[in-house]
Order: structure tokens, then sequence, then C-alpha cells
């Protein structure tokens, strides 16, 4: 019913990441039949997936073709299908675009990141708008992997928010150990909620998680 993909060319920004977070609190919390969509050459969310304690469905389609075929009929069997998106300015990745509901961006507030994300990936929302008469009908964006400490994030906030087509979310998400190491640790970060045993830093990111997972729901709400 609702196709959700994480797109930033930008490499490293946390699309994989943010794609598997929000897949599985959909399927976790609000009991929603979730399909992920793994367009990535090395198929990292599909097999992370596979070591996750889910029933989750997914599948890895990297052939822009294929994205035609296949995303229609994904949606028409699930509630949510979210795809997690491909660096580097693609076809496929116009393709993706063309067929979702929603875009979330998540960005990191440094270096050249913000302007690579105005000048590439905004283009590319722009240019699937026009092809597609109107998807993404909503493009989000949100402060991916910001440093605790840097003052960068206040920089970068005001800069996003003037931008008419993207919906700035207000969660910010941080850079934290126990969200880089969930890969290895065969976890998604639901697996670290309510158990008081683990550091605060933990507890945080669990928090920030849910408060993104949440304002983009809110969001799909209104399509
Ligand atoms: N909030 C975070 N805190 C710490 N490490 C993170 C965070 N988000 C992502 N990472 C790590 O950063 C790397 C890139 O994230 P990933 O989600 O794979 O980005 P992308 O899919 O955009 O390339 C991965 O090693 C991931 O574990
Ligand atoms: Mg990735």
């Amino acid at each position: 019913m609702t196709i959700i993909t994480f797109c930033n060319i930008k490499g490293g920004c946390g699309k994989t990441t943010g794609a598997i977070s929000f897949a599985s609190w959909l399927e976790r919390y609000q009991k929603k039949r979730v399909h992920l969509v793994d367009a990535n050459q090395q198929g990292s969310s599909n097999y992370w997936l596979r070591y996750l304690d889910t029933a989750m469905t997914s599948s890895h389609i990297t052939d822009p073709d294929k994205i035609i075929e296949l995303l229609p009929e994904l949606n028409e069997e699930y509630d949510f299908v979210v795809v997690d998106g491909v660096p580097e300015v693609m076809e496929i990745n116009k393709n993706l675009l063309c067929f979702s509901d929603s875009s979330v961006s998540p960005i990191q507030p440094v270096g050249l990141d913000i302007e690579a994300f105005c000048n590439k990936t905004l283009r590319l929302i722009k240019l699937a708008r026009k092809v597609s008469r109107g998807l993404p009908s909503v493009a989000a964006a949100y402060l991916s992997r910001a440093s605790v400490r840097s003052s960068s994030k206040q920089k970068a906030l005001p800069q996003l928010d003037k931008i008419p087509e993207i919906k700035l979310l207000k969660t910010i998400i941080h850079d934290r150990k126990v969200v880089g190491d969930c890969f290895t640790e065969e976890a998604v970060i639901w697996d670290f909620k309510k158990n008081k045993t683990f550091l605060d830093s933990t507890q945080s990111a669990v928090k920030e998680f849910e408060s993104l997972s949440q304002e983009i729901y809110e969001l799909l709400k209104e399509i």
C-alpha cells in the first residue's frame, strides 16, 4: 500500500541502517506486513535481515527495469514496502523514486554532504516528480550520524529547513557505537529496547530511532 525509499546518493549516511530499523519497527510495533527491497549490488540489508529474529520478507532487486515491474506487485501484496536505496546517481534511483510514495533521506551534517544532497539527491527527487507527475509525494530528510558533541548539526538544520521540496524531520540520529555495532551483533536497534542494564547512550539511540520511526509513520498517514 505504501512504498518508502531511503535515498541519498552519498554512501555511508545511514540508508541501510534507517531502512532496516524503520521496516522492523513497522513490523514489530505496528504489526504491519512489511517487505524490504534491497536495491544495492552488495545486498547488505538483505544479508543483515537474514540474521535478525524476524519473519519479514525481502528481495534483492538491482535491475532498474525489474524495479518498474516488481515494485507495483509488491505494493499490492504488503502494507509497506521499504526500499534501501542506492548510492551514486543511477537510473535505478530515479525508477525507485518514481514508484515511491515517500522518500526519506538520511543526511550527515558533515563536509560537503549537504551540498551533495542539494545538488544530486534533491535533483533526482525533482526529476522523479516530473516523470511520475508527483511521486514521491512526500520527501523527508533527517540528520543522520551527527556527532554528539559537534555543533555542525546546528548549522545544517536551517540550511535543510529552507529547501521547499523537503520536509525536515525533527529527530536527529546521532553517531553511536551501539548503532554501528548492530550488524556485527546480528541485531537491530529494537533488540536493545527496555533492558535497563544497557548504557544511557544505548537508550538514547533507541529513543532517537523510535522518534524517527514515529515521525515517518505520521508523515505517511498524510499521504
Ligand atoms: N547512527 C549511527 N551511529 C553509528 N554508526 C552508524 C550509524 N548509522 C550508520 N552507522 C554505520 O555507518 C556505516 C554506514 O551506514 P549505512 O547504514 O550502511 O549507510 P548507507 O546505507 O547510506 O551506505 C555502517 O557501518 C553503519 O553501521
Ligand atoms: Mg547501504
